[in-house]
């Protein structure tokens, strides 16, 4: 009998130390495991962990240009898309993403983010009509020339010599400038930001659109601002903003 009782006392102790580990501290619930990073292929995970911090959670609103513009998506074509998310743009903080340029995303997650950033936030037909210039420069712009296009199109919010004003930022310095590539400065130029209520090429000035030549010349103008040595005081350089 004394027996008995202790081969049953024994088994409902086992019983009880059993299920109590399912429910151990720390262990995920049955299904929530945790995917293996290279094996999420889920968009809102994806631009969650990997660019909403500079490009917004929505994709718009963050510090680097809203991907989520339609404008934007209509002027860039996906193999600029793939290449810059692959290869990042050196001497800026969009690093490499790709794998095979030392990133931490496979070519199946870059292609899960290119064609959803595409697939959700395009629009078709939004620039019909529109004669939008060229994504990239197609030739080297003026930059004297660019000045005067500074002044006609840009001033009245950027301030003189682009050094801020009431309506929008300083664009020329130093610190601005030595973050961005003149890429970025012509796709701001094109675009906008519609998610900081900033004009693009059709609506700087009301009545028309600024042609292509003069976006390419006005950009070769905020560049020539840029100094060799960002950050380090040249008094002898004319330009002695931040
Ligand atoms: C109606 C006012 C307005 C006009 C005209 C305008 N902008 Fe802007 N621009 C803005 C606002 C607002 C922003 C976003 C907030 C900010 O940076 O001030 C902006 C942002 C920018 C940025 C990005 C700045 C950043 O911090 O990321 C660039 C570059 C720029 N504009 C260039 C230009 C150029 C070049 C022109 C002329 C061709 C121009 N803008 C005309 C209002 C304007
Ligand atoms: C640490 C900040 C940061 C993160 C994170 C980041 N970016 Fe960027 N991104 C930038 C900056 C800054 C630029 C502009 C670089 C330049 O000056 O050309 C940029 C540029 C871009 C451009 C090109 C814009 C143009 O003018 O055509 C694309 C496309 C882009 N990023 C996509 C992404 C995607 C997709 C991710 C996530 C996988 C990402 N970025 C993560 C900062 C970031």
């Amino acid at each position: 009998m004394k027996a008995t009782a202790h081969i049953l006392l024994a088994f409902a102790a086992g019983v009880l130390w059993f299920s109590g580990c399912d429910s151990a501290p720390g262990r995920p619930a049955t299904g929530a495991e945790s995917l293996p990073p290279e094996e999420i292929l889920d968009f809102n995970v994806l631009f969650a962990t990997n660019c909403s911090g500079c490009h917004g959670s929505d994709g718009h609103g963050g510090a680097a240009v809203a991907l989520s513009d339609p404008v934007y998506l209509a002027i860039v074509d996906e193999d600029t898309l793939r290449k810059v998310v692959t290869y990042g743009i050196p001497g800026t903080s969009m690093a490499a993403f790709g794998q095979s340029a030392g990133g931490m995303l496979t070519a199946k997650q870059i292609d899960v983010l290119v064609t959803q950033i595409r697939a959700r936030w395009s629009k078709l037909g939004i620039l019909d009509g529109a004669n939008p210039p060229s994504y990239a420069a197609r030739f080297p712009g003026d930059a004297a020339r660019g000045e005067a296009v500074y002044k006609t199109f840009c001033q009245s919010c950027h301030g003189p010599d682009g050094r801020g004003g009431p309506k929008g930022s300083s664009i020329t310095g130093n610190s601005f400038l030595a973050l961005l590539t003149d890429q970025e400065l012509r796709t701001m130029t094109i675009v906008g930001r519609p998610d900081r209520n900033a004009p693009d090429w059709r609506n700087d000035l009301p009545g028309r659109p600024m042609s292509d030549q003069e976006i390419t010349d006005v950009v070769a103008w905020l560049a020539s601002h840029r100094v060799s040595t960002p950050g380090q005081p040249y008094p002898a350089s004319g330009n002695s903003q931040p």
